[in-house]
């Protein structure tokens, strides 16, 4: 396994949109395994392959208390989405160290393949819920700070720039 170099926003390639997994074969089962490394050392709760550099809809979950309950969704599609919503403090491994307030609807059915081949539906509130939806929109080249207000947008993307160039210049 190997640790994959997470993009920071506002880097371009995050806005790429991602291609449907053709087959569930030993490539793509290397990338899972990577990409939960990836997601275990940051640490955080879920990471998009778009996140990665690889556009290719794949997305690791694992929202346990302990970590130890990954979830692997391949091409997953949100088939049902609730019209009650709610607000949630969402934060995002390429927007490192910023968390702001996000509406999304409450629960979600989803739809994807496993890391076994076979299709599964997933009914999911609560912070399963939120994830999964911050995650497919990262596979559609969307990250959460653009359901926030350009003023707010302007200023994360100066600040991570300038944390950027201030991490280079720790090398
Ligand atoms: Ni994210």
């Amino acid at each position: 396994m190997a640790l994959l170099n997470v993009l920071c926003y506002p880097d371009p390639r995050l806005h790429k949109v991602a291609k449907p997994v053709a087959q569930v074969d030993a490539r793509i089962k290397k990338i899972v395994a990577d990409m939960a490394e990836t997601m275990y050392e940051a640490p955080g709760v879920g990471l998009a392959a778009t996140q990665v550099d690889i556009h290719e809809r794949i997305v690791v979950i694992d929202v346990s208390d302990n970590q130890n309950e990954l979830m692997v969704f391949i091409n997953p599609e949100i088939v049902w989405s609730s019209s009650e919503k709610k607000s949630w403090r969402e934060g995002c491994l390429s927007v490192p160290e910023y968390y702001d307030e996000v509406e999304r609807p409450a629960q979600v059915r989803v739809k994807a393949i496993g890391i076994d081949g076979k299709e599964f539906e997933l009914e999911a509130d609560g912070l399963l819920a939120v994830c999964i939806q911050h995650e497919l929109d990262h596979l559609q080249g969307k990250v959460f700070v653009e359901y926030l207000s350009i003023l707010k947008r302007n200023r994360i993307s100066l600040k991570m720039k300038k944390r950027a160039k201030e991490l280079v210049g720790q090398r």
